[in-house]
């Protein structure tokens, strides 16, 4: 039987349709929110304006695009959350309108769910036989803006948290340092980018200490800006004359915080299917690290495509499609949750 689904993301400051039909996705827009950049961050109220513009041009686009028509579509799938609460009741309420009008099924998604089943899409032009998923028990590493999670997953629909950050998360310790340098928004991007110039061990950051598989980075951003503050006591010119260093350091430092406990969690389970999802997987010395470190520890390793681990509704989609599967359907009194 074939099923489409219509996916919805406005969790953060991207408005996101997608078209998947079975697991392949058809389309998948995205519309980025330039309006924050002034600010150094996303601003909620403007986030949500911004959905509000958006959301009906992106999908429309992604049913053009996805060649279909309305009615071919079997369910709508949306961002319950976690999120911004102004920003989730945009594609809340879309979703509602769409379900009523198309006389179609509403499926609620948690965004966390969705970032780590974009492993199961199929992107499109693909052979279905050349794609590798995940093979249950695996170990997924959650890192986005507001998460990092080390997580045990069982099934789709089974999973078990068994490390995760006691504060910060690495996405925020990124976008944090990048704005320490002055860098503009969002920070975690313009390391990479600045990174790949710089010399990863020109500065060293020390690691927390924090007890099992849990993670902590409000200790080192706190520490990169007490060390440029005592910098900058010296040379006004610090930052300006040390970014790529500075960038290439602390990514260096994040990546390595991150690793090490993931290398913990494949002993201690045994487990060695291990995947990264997540905005802060498309950091490409994470990609490459956890690369060499598969190869150190003989994992096999997944990792999203770059369009798949930052914020998209092709995740809302597949996620969708596996609740559809369930008949797992959403009740139209549902609200949207800032926390899940
Ligand atoms: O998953 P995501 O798109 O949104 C949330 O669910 O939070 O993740 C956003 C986070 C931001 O902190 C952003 O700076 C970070 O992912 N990020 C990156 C890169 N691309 C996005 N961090 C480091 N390197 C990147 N290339
Ligand atoms: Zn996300």
């Amino acid at each position: 039987m074939s099923v489409v689904i219509l996916g919805i993301e406005s969790s953060c400051d991207d408005t996101s349709a997608a078209i998947i039909r079975n697991r392949v996705e058809l389309s998948n827009v995205i519309a980025n929110q330039d309006v924050h950049r002034a600010y150094g961050g996303v601003v909620p109220e403007l986030a949500s304006r911004a959905h509000q513009q958006n959301i009906i041009p992106v999908v429309d686009y992604a049913i053009k695009k996805a060649g279909i028509k309305k009615h071919d579509i079997d369910a709508i799938a949306f961002t319950r959350g976690p999120g911004l609460l102004g920003s989730l009741l945009v594609g809340t309420s879309f979703a509602k309108g769409f379900a009523i009008m198309n006389q179609i099924p509403l499926i609620e998604v948690n965004h966390l769910h969705a970032h780590i089943l974009s492993h199961f899409i199929i992107p499109k032009d693909t052979n279905p036989a050349e794609i590798h998923h995940p093979e249950f028990p695996f170990i997924c590493l959650l890192v986005s803006g507001g998460h990092t999670q080390i997580i045990v997953i069982h099934d789709y629909f089974e999973m078990e948290v068994i490390g995760q950050t006691i504060d910060d998360a690495a996405g925020e310790a990124f976008d944090k340092c990048a704005k320490i340098m002055g860098l503009p928004y969002p920070g975690g991007p313009m390391i990479d980018k600045l990174a790949k110039q710089g010399d990863a061990t020109k500065y060293e950051f020390t690691r927390p200490s924090i007890k099992d598989l849990d993670y902590s980075f409000s200790g080192l951003k706190t520490a990169f800006l007490y060390f440029i503050r005592d910098e900058l006591k010296q040379n006004p010119d610090f930052i300006q004359q040390n970014t790529p260093d500075l960038c290439a350091s602390i990514q260096h430092t994040i990546v390595d915080i991150l690793l090490h406990k993931l290398v913990l969690a494949a002993q201690e389970t045994g487990i060695r299917e291990i995947a990264l999802a997540g905005g802060v997987s498309a950091n490409s010395a994470l990609r490459k690290t956890f690369t060499e470190t598969a190869k150190e520890n003989n994992w096999n390793i997944y990792i999203p495509p770059l369009r798949y681990s930052t914020d998209n509704a092709a995740m809302i989609a597949i996620t969708g499609y596996y609740k559809y599967q369930k008949q797992d359907f959403t009740d139209f009194n549902i609200v949207p949750k800032a926390r899940m």
